[in-house]
């Protein structure tokens, strides 16, 4: 009985946030005006084209929209959220199962109001951050997909859980969370700045995965880039000052999103694959921008110098007793005794960003997982890190980053054992559900 009441108390419930969405929806702001009704001429089409790949690269849109071995743009990628699993959709030309038959007006409105012809889009697409992008630029993407390959690939059911499978409650989350007008040029700043200010919201919309969400999903804006853990992995604080404290100055931060690699490490993980599939393609002009941007800077310096942080905090003679012999036993062979790794090989360690971080869950989960062997462009590659995760009890670990830490990284806040506990627990989770 007492069941069957909280069921209907709850379907009331959804039933009116429903009708409030579908009332709410008068309200929803839509960026998208202008001519876009018009359709695109065939030489214009044309020519927008040849733009549209480079800001496609930079919008990284093939890596959202390839499942793994997947056709090109033919969505199948599964985005896990608390809510369910989400699928990127196909964005080929094809007619039947893609986007073949959208109107330019209908893949603005995708692109920045977040609503496709089948209705609202959930926000695993980064439209919040795609708002920001100049009409221009949306044309010139559509021209682009539209002359790829039809790939006749239907679109994979998403499996969410009621009532998050009601697209209609997007109309809330778009009021709350959406800015309501796309962003403006700042006047006061330099060409420059605002052009990296374009690429790091608009385009390679970095907040999606360095700010902060709130308790709606949302991007935190008062934590703008500060740094957040996706799908365990920490997203370190990437404004000016968490830069700073992480070793990269304007110069070595435009470079190390070209090549991946940096005394301050090799991107891993979701970074290496925006580097991989993204930012390696941009001009050095815009990875300039970039970097001056996130400086905050008008434009990159004559100096070229990276910030000095190399004072190491205090390490007591029992802390190193406990970690020294771990370090040479394991570590050592591969990054050297005094951190300096191999060049073309193995990273260094005594200037590791990795060592610097408030968060030392990047640094703990690399001790116990490794890394998988890694092709940097160019011709660079890593060989893969094993992980030691049979090899040290938990105490073992929380020595050894202890002492990574304060020797080389200047952090004097020292990890428990239980918090490696912790962590070697969920990561053994995440990996019994992917089954990998
Ligand atoms: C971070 C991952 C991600 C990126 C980057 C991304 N998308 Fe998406 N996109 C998705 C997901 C997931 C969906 C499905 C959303 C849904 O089902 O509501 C989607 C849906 C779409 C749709 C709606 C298709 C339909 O059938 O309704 C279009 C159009 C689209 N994306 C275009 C693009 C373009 C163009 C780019 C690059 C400028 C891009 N996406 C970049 C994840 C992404
Ligand atoms: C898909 C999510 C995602 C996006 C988008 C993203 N990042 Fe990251 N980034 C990460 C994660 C996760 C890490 C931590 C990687 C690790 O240590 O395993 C990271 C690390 C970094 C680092 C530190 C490198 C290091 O050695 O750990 C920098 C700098 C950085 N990102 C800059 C950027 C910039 C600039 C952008 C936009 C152009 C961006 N990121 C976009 C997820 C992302
Ligand atoms: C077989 C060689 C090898 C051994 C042994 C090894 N590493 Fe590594 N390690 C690597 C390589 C190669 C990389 C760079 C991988 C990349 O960036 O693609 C790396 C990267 C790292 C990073 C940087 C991770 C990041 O996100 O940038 C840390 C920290 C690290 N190792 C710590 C350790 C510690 C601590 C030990 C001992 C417990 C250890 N490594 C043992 C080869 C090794």
């Amino acid at each position: 009985m007492m069941r069957k009441l909280l069921l209907i108390v709850a379907g009331v419930f959804v039933v009116c946030a429903l009708a409030a969405a579908v009332f709410l929806g008068a309200f929803e702001k839509s960026v998208v005006a202008g001519d876009i009704d018009e359709p695109l001429t065939a030489d214009a089409m044309a020519t927008l084209a040849k733009r549209g790949a480079y800001v496609a690269v930079a919008a990284d849109c093939f890596a959202c929209h390839t499942a793994k071995g997947g056709a090109p743009f033919a969505g199948g990628l599964p985005f896990e959220t608390p809510f369910g699993t989400i699928y990127s959709t196909n964005i080929s030309p094809d007619k039947e199962t893609g986007i073949g038959a959208w109107t330019r007006a209908q893949f603005h409105r995708a692109l920045r109001d977040g609503v496709g012809p089948n209705g609202h889009l959930y926000p695993a697409m980064p439209y919040a951050s795609y708002r920001k992008m100049t009409p221009a630029d949306v044309d010139a993407v559509y021209a682009y997909l539209m002359t790829r390959e039809p790939m006749n690939v239907a679109n994979k059911a998403n499996a969410l859980s009621f009532p998050f499978n009601i697209r209609q409650g997007l109309t809330f989350w778009n009021l709350v969370n959406l800015p309501a007008d796309a962003g403006t040029e700042n006047p006061e700043r330099s060409a420059v700045w605002n052009r990296g200010r374009y690429l790091t919201d608009a385009l390679a919309h970095c907040g999606e995965c360095h700010t902060p969400r709130n308790a709606l999903q949302g991007l935190d804006q008062a934590a703008y880039l500060e740094g957040a853990d996706i799908e365990g992995v920490h997203a370190p604080d990437i404004t000016k000052a968490g830069l700073e404290r992480m070793g990269f100055g304007p110069w070595v931060l435009s470079t190390f999103m070209k090549s991946g690699l940096s005394a301050q490490g090799g991107m891993t993980g979701q970074m290496f694959e925006v580097v991989h599939f993204s930012t390696q393609y941009m001009t050095t002009d815009d990875l300039d921008a970039l970097s001056a941007y996130l400086f905050d800077l008008d434009d990159l310096p004559a100096d070229k110098a990276s910030p000095d942080v190399s004072k190491p905090a205090a390490v007591d003679a029992e802390l190193s007793a406990a970690a020294k012999p771990t370090y040479l036993a394991l570590c050592s062979g591969c990054h050297g005794v005094e951190g300096q790794g191999i060049p073309h090989v193995v990273v260094p360690l005594s200037t590791n960003a990795s060592l610097r971080l408030t968060s030392a869950r990047n640094l703990i989960r690399v001790v116990l997982d490794g890394i998988p062997a890694q092709r940097f462009p160019g011709l660079e590659r890593m060989q893969p890190m094993p992980g030691f995760a049979t090899d040290l009890t938990d105490r073992q670990v929380a020595d050894l980053v202890n002492w990574l830490r304060r020797k080389w990284g200047g952090q004097d806040v020292d990890i428990r054992p239980e918090e490696v506990g912790r962590l070697r627990h969920d990561l053994e989770a995440a990996s019994a559900d992917t089954g990998k």
